[in-house]
């Protein structure tokens, strides 16, 4: 099992993190990237070997999935630059996933774990989590069985939940929001992220599974900014206003933060939806103790300041990190 994981997605936010734990772990992973050069450049003395394909490109999957037991499904397509609009990326995130679980079928693999997004059908759904849901589907109608983790945003530094909420506190003292700014969700530090990722490996009965991830507290996205804001030791004031609509606050997201805005477009759409666990089971089956957020906006914080944050490339705009 050491050399029989594959980690799709190993150079974005969180597939390098899984990369790094699963070498922690002793494993040595298979690194899915598409460019080899420039993760390389990125991630001088990462653990594992680098493979490149693209998802896109089906010819390119059978070696990466080659002897492979095990493979992680860390890929969305949203990012560069598309403010106000999608740049399809549900079209080529669908393509990628049937690509993908084809690939997987004809080449044996056992299981496909896949990080997905919470957020039900028929709750109106944002085209992003409507689209993380369908990748969900099509993962699951192939012949590895699917283990499917569930997340809300994720804290970590480098991350796009938290370096938006990082530029929108820091530079500005008096925020307007939407009414979205009232919506709950339940964020997850990205090590417990991480943590139950890697758990799933050697528990079996999350083969064929489904689980909702949260970390311990339910807030609203008003009291994100509170928390951060107090950790900051900043005072900020934030206004609701009904008539903001998600493509005005994506193209202010845009300008007043890094992230790129065919990025923050889809994720600020979704922030109207409620992203809450509807259930914990998981919590039972992988029992990591749930980091508080004040500490995981801390740590987050920590890693930013130490300089130690590797940026996915084309997430943020140009120049960054500032
Ligand atoms: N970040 C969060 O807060 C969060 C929350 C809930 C769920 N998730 C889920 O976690 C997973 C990973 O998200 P992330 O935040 O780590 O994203 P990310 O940093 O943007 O990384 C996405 C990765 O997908 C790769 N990719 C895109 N298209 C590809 C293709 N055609 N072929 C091969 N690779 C491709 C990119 O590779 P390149 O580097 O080559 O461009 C990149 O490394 C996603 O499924 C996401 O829905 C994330």
């Amino acid at each position: 099992m050491k050399k029989e994981i594959l980690v799709t997605g190993a150079a974005g936010f969180v597939g390098r993190r899984l990369a790094r734990a699963l070498g922690r772990k002793g494993y040595e992973p298979r690194l899915l990237v598409r460019s080899e050069r420039r993760f390389k450049e990125l991630n001088p003395g990462i653990e594992g070997s680098v493979v490149e394909a693209d998802l896109l490109d089906d010819r390119s999957l059978d070696t990466a999935l080659e002897g492979v037991r095990f493979a992680y499904y860390l890929v969305h397509s949203m990012r560069g630059r598309a403010v106000g609009r999608s740049g399809d990326f549900a079209g080529k995130d669908r393509k990628a996933a049937e690509n993908f679980v084809r690939a997987a079928g004809k080449q044996g693999v056992e299981r496909i774990l896949y990080l997905g997004g919470l957020g039900e059908y028929g709750d109106r759904l944002s085209e992003h989590l409507a689209s993380r849901q369908e990748v969900a589907k099509i993962l699951s109608s192939g012949k590895p069985a699917l283990t499917e983790l569930r997340a809300a945003n994720i804290i970590g530094a480098g991350g796009a939940p938290f370096e938006m909420l990082r530029y929108l506190v820091e530079r500005l003292p008096v925020m307007v929001a939407p009414r979205w700014i009232d919506t709950r969700c339940q964020p997850i530090d990205i090590h417990d992220a991480v943590g139950y990722l890697v758990g799933c490996l050697r528990e079996s009965r999350t083969a064929g599974a489904r689980f909702d991830i949260g970390g311990a507290e339910i807030v609203t996205y008003r009291q994100m900014i509170r928390l951060y804001a107090g950790v900051r030791g900043l005072r900020r004031v934030v206004f609701s206003v009904p008539v903001l609509t998600p493509r005005l606050a994506s193209l202010w997201v845009a300008l007043v933060t890094p992230v790129s805005s065919g990025l923050a477009s889809p994720l600020i759409e979704g922030l109207k939806n409620e992203v809450v666990c509807k259930e914990n089971r998981i919590r039972e089956l992988i029992p990591i103790p749930l980091t508080p957020m004040v500490d995981s906006l801390r740590q987050a914080l920590r890693e930013t300041e130490a300089g130690s944050v590797m940026f996915p490339a084309d997430t943020f705009t140009k120049g960054y990190p500032h």
